[in-house]
Formats: C-alpha cells, sequence, structure tokens
C-alpha cells in the first residue's frame, strides 16, 4: 500500500514570543509543513517528541529577533522516514533524532510536530525492541551524556565517575554508558530516588537533600578519588566545584552541563560560577579542570551513542507521556524539575 501522501500543513506548537509556555506557545493547526529538503535533508513523520529543559528556558529568554520566532518547540522527536531524499536511510523506517538549537534557530524546525525536516546526520534508526515514546527522548541527553564523557573527556574501564544528579535524564544515561564500561559511579538525587538509581548501578548513593553533597562526598571520598565529576543538575552549588580537591583525584575532570541561563539555574547561578572558576586556590578555589559540555552533533557521536542503545546496555527511562494536546501540561512537569526520565508527548496516538 502506498504511503499516505505529505499534507502540505500539519499541527504544530508553534513558540511565538518569549515568556513561560502558556503564553509563548500555541498550537498552530495549519503550520507549513517544509517538504522541499537541501541535500542530506530528510523528512521525518514524527509519532513522539519529548523535553529538554533548556526548551522551556530559552523561551524565557531569547528576544524574538535572536530566536528567529516563530519557530516549533523542542529538540527530540521519534518517528518514521516520509521522504530519504537519497540519504542512507529509507522510507518506512523507524528513527529517533534531535535538532541541535542553532539549527533550530536557523531552520524553524522543532520536535512537536506532525512532520520534520531534518540533517540525515542527526537522525538514527530506532532498535527492534525500543519503544517510540522511549526513543523519542534519547536524542539530546543522550548526546549531551556521551558528548560529556567520551569528547569533554576521556573516561576509561575501571574509572570513579560521580554524577551530580544521577536521576537527570543526562545523568541517569550517562551513569548506564560507565556502568557498561565498567566504572565505579557514585550519584546525587533526592532520598526517594535512591531505588531507581541503585537499579541502575549506582553503587555510592549521595541524598541531597541530607547536606550539601561537597561535604558528603569530602567526609567520606572514594578511594581513590573520582577521576571524573559530572555536574548534571546545571543550578548546582558551585561549591561542589570549589571543594573538589578533597574527592577528585589530581589531574581529574569537573564536566559541567551549565549553569543554565533562565528558570532555575539564572543569571546568579552563572555569576556564581563565574566566581567560583575565578577564585584562586589561596582564597578557596582550586586548580582542578573544570570544563563546560557542549553538546555537539558529530554523526560519530550519535553512532557510537546509537550502539548502547540498540545492544540494551543503555535504557530509555519515560517520566511521563501526555496526548498531543496535552502539551503545556507537559511542559509543567518539565517545570517542577523532579521528573524521572523523559517526559514524552504521544503525536501520533497509535504508537507505543
Ligand atoms: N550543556 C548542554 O549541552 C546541555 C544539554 C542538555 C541538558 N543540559 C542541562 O542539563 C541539566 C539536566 O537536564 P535534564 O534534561 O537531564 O534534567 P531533568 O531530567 O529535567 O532533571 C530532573 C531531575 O533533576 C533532579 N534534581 C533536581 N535538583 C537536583 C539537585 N539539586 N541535585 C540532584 N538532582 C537534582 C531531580 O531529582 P529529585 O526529584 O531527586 O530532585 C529530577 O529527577 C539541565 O540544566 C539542562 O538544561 C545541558
Amino acid at each position: 500500500m502506498a504511503a499516505p501522501a505529505v499534507p502540505d500543513t500539519q499541527k504544530a506548537w508553534v513558540i511565538t514570543r518569549r515568556g513561560v509556555p502558556a503564553q509563548a506557545v500555541h498550537l498552530d493547526t495549519k503550520f507549513p509543513v517544509s517538504k522541499k529538503l537541501a541535500k542530506g535533508e530528510v523528512l521525518v513523520r514524527v509519532q513522539a517528541a519529548a523535553f529538554n529543559p533548556v526548551g522551556y528556558k530559552m523561551m524565557g529568554l531569547l528576544p524574538n529577533f535572536v530566536a528567529r520566532r516563530p519557530h516549533v518547540a523542542e529538540h527530540d522527536f521519534a518517528g518514521v522516514v516520509v521522504d530519504a531524499n537519497g540519504s542512507g536511510l529509507k522510507e518506512g523506517h523507524e528513527v529517533y533524532g534531535w535538532i541541535p538549537l542553532p539549527l533550530k534557530l536557523s531552520t524553524k524546525q522543532g520536535a512537536l510536530c506532525e512532520y520534520v525536516r531534518v540533517p540525515a546526520q542527526l537522525v538514527i534508526p530506532t532498535p527492534p525492541g525500543v519503544k517510540t515514546t522511549e526513543a523519542a527522548g534519547l536524542g539530546l541527553a543522550g548526546m549531551t551524556a556521551y558528548h560529556a564523557l567520551f569528547a569533554t573527556t576521556r573516561l576509561e574501564p575501571g574509572q570513579h565517575l560521580f554524577v551530580n544528579g544521577g536521576s537527570t535524564a543526562v545523568g541517569m544515561l550517562a551513569i548506564q554508558m560507565a556502568k557498561a564500561l565498567g566504572c565505579t559511579v557514585g550519584a546525587s538525587a533526592s532520598g526517594k530516588k535512591e531505588g531507581f538509581l541503585r537499579g541502575l548501578g549506582v553503587d555510592r548513593f549521595v541524598d541531597y537533600t541530607q547536606g550539601p553533597v561537597y561535604e558528603q562526598l569530602a567526609k567520606d571520598p572514594p578511594s581513590p578519588k573520582y577521576h571524573v565529576l559530572l555536574e548534571a543538575v546545571g543550578t548546582a552549588d558551585p561549591l561542589v566545584y570549589t571543594r573538589s580537591e578533597a574527592y577528585l583525584a589530581p589531574g581529574g575532570v569537573f564536566l559541567s552541563v551549565g549553569p543554565q541561563p533562565g528558570v532555575g539555574g539564572g543569571f546568579g547561578g552563572f555569576a556564581r560560577l563565574m566566581v567560583a572558576l575565578m577564585t584562586p586556590k589561596v582564597l578557596g578555589g582550586t586548580k582542578a579542570q573544570w570544563k563546560l559540555i557542549s553538546v555537539d552533533d558529530r554523526r560519530s557521536e550519535l553512532e557510537e551513542f546509537g550502539r548502547y542503545i540498540e545492544d540494551g546496555r543503555v535504557k530509555s527511562v519515560v517520566d511521563s507521556v501526555f496526548a498531543f494536546e496535552d502539551v503545556l501540561k507537559a511542559y509543567e512537569r518539565v517545570m517542577e524539575g523532579r521528573s524521572t526520565g523523559k517526559v514524552v508527548v504521544k503525536v501520533d496516538p497509535s504508537v507505543e
């Protein structure tokens, strides 16, 4: 049976202005489908899409002339290729993928819609056994976690890793890759998430509600100390970095996702981080290496991350699934900052 023709317009959640999602995002039922593909691009019928905190943070921060609104919201999706455009993919292939922020701003493409035009190098076949709603949330968080551990630094088998924010989407993917590599892993979250993180293989759990993480780590550092400390919260205490000599091995590296500007991290978080980075050792600073994770759209990284998913060493964790009409409720869940795994919407209600 021939595939249904691609329509000229679609339903899409479009960001039209700066603000919180309830003010800034609107359901457009006649948004144009971007069917004209450049070389190397494919068209994907989106079946499920997922959220990242950067979505609502940028919405609240960037003015229209920088963000080039209106554009479709969010970065992560899973669906079916409807125009492979001579790429290695085939029409009908189930894929998952992501749209990096700079590409989103230049193409106006996003995930919360029915059809997305995207470079083929940013999508990868969904392996059998992985549900569409599970695949939908892997892109941005997966690429961030992979890039942190294997490009920003090079985590080695047997090393010790601590993930501040182990139950964040980035954190839980990093934990699973590190455990697959044979590393010893510590992680923080609130106490109710200990069981979940132990289930991912976490060897040492720190409950951040029971006192500052840096104090708990300094009181009982591992031996050898951590080789890599991944700060995956984005709003966290800079003291975790400045006090890290007590638990970060000499030559070890502190990797940070942020702080992200906007809600949560705020410019206060940015200022605190700058002070922490510039404070000399004599005044309580540290010489430990600090690196910002700046996610990369390299095809090789998506393929290498994809292998962890394909062979089941890393599993996608879904916090909640919303209907396409309930995008604003889904944003509320993301903005609570309490999700364990990805917040997903079904664009096609028939998928699992
Ligand atoms: N640099 C980059 O390229 C890049 C890319 C992607 C994401 N990011 C940033 O990375 C951060 C994480 O994103 P995400 O999507 O992975 O987050 P997420 O899944 O939305 O994070 C939710 C989790 O954060 C945990 N959490 C909140 N406050 C915490 C704290 N003080 N200590 C430990 N855990 C805490 C919550 O656990 P509890 O319920 O236990 O508090 C919850 O499970 C965000 O700031 C995001 O903007 C950066």
